[in-house]
């Protein structure tokens, strides 16, 4: 399965998640497997927002395992409740961190990482795992990134076998 995605150019934060998302909903269509769905989705929003990091981490035998990611190298088990990756699974919320520093039992798997957002993958009511973005910009994330990652991971669970 060939899909041309080209990431376009604006400033429009909207519009370019409208895209990303358009992108996810085909690749989805054409393919079920989550671990090469959930690549192709990380690669769509890193090329797209030239985020510093995205990726990720699946519910293993009761802790978080790190899966595919874009970026650096990043810490591979992460304990329910523990961290902002922890903790949104332990809520089944998305939480957004405006600076990584005032959040208590932020894990660091990069010191540039300045801000993060994290939105658990939801199957059936169950969290199943979670998207982590980090920006190394404070305060880079707001609810127009909140609604559209959420819909991006419902239609990424939606349209993959996990
Ligand atoms: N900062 C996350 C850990 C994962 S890395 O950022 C890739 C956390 O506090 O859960």
């Amino acid at each position: 399965m060939h899909i041309e995605f080209q990431p376009i150019a604006t400033a429009d934060k909207a519009s370019s998640y409208a895209h990303v998302l358009a992108a996810v909903q085909a690749l989805t269509e054409g393919e079920r497997d989550a671990v090469a769905n959930m690549a192709n989705t990380a690669a769509l929003l890193r090329e797209s927002f030239r985020f510093w990091w995205v990726g990720f981490y699946l519910v293993r035998n009761g802790e978080l395992v790190l899966g595919p990611f874009q970026g650096p190298l990043a810490c591979t088990r992460i304990a329910k409740g523990k961290g902002v990756c922890g903790t949104a699974w332990d809520k089944a919320a998305t939480i957004l961190v405006p600076d990584v520093e005032l959040f208590p039992g932020h894990i660091a798997c990069s010191a540039a990482s300045r801000s993060e957002i994290v939105v658990p993958l939801m199957r059936d009511g169950v969290t199943i795992g979670v998207l982590d973005v980090d920006s190394e910009h404070l305060n880079h994330f707001n609810e127009t990134d909140q609604s559209y990652l959420e819909q991006i991971c419902a239609v990424l669970v939606a349209g993959s076998d996990f």
